[in-house]
């Protein structure tokens, strides 16, 4: 099973990098797996170490996709770091193994420390829908126009259903990247 959580890691200049990814849980461990380049790779392979947000605040996997970079951190417990304001809980973990790859190596990390901040409220489909469209956005120079339109008008009926406030500004600037996209293409066809 894949779980779609914020990997916090510390930059060289001691800022925080906060990146979407998808973690796996294999025999106690938790495998992290960056594309190259990436900063969270670079930061791994530099600190030996990274924190894992759970959250339900979709804004925050938009803001990543969209350029919002700046939420609340706190520092973590037992390995140097920060950790997500935000986040329902967080895992602190030590790099354990490291299998390279040409394109996605993956990280193995041993959880250092785990703690719950607050409760888990139950699942909202506008969350998975803003979370859909996310990875849709972080994808969007390799799909068709018409599976984009596709599946934006799928993922909008949970939107309009269920969304509460954060959920509705996660989608707009999602759309509004996608209707940059589409802005930007359009032009270089026409150049
Ligand atoms: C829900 C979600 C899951 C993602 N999972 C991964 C992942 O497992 N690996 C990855 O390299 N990028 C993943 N991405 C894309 C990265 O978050 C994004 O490209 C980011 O910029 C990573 O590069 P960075 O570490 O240089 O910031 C995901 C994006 C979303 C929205």
């Amino acid at each position: 099973m894949i779980q779609e959580i914020i990997v916090t890691t510390q930059n060289e200049d001691g800022s925080t990098h906060i990146a979407p990814m998808g973690i796996r849980e294999e025999n106690g461990l938790i495998m992290i797996a960056p594309f190259k380049p990436s900063a969270t790779l670079e930061n791994i392979q530099r600190n030996k170490s990274a924190v894992v947000n759970c959250i339900d605040d979709v804004r925050i996997f938009a803001g990543c996709i969209t350029g919002r970079k700046d939420w609340s951190l706190v520092p973590t417990e037992k390995i140097t770091g920060q950790r997500l304001t935000a986040a329902l809980s967080h895992i602190e973990l030590e790099l354990d193994s490291f299998e390279d790859d040409g394109l996605r190596p993956q990280c193995y990390f041993k959880p250092v420390f785990e703690v719950t901040h607050f409760a888990f409220k139950g699942f909202n489909r506008a969350q998975s829908a803003v979370l859909e469209a996310a990875i849709l956005v972080s994808r969007l120079s390799m799909l068709s126009e018409e599976k984009i339109s596709q599946e934006l008008e799928y993922l909008m009926i949970a939107i309009d259903k269920t969304a509460g406030e954060n959920e509705k500004i996660a989608w707009q600037w999602l759309m509004e990247k996608i209707e940059n996209y589409r802005q930007h293409k359009k032009e270089s066809e026409i150049a």
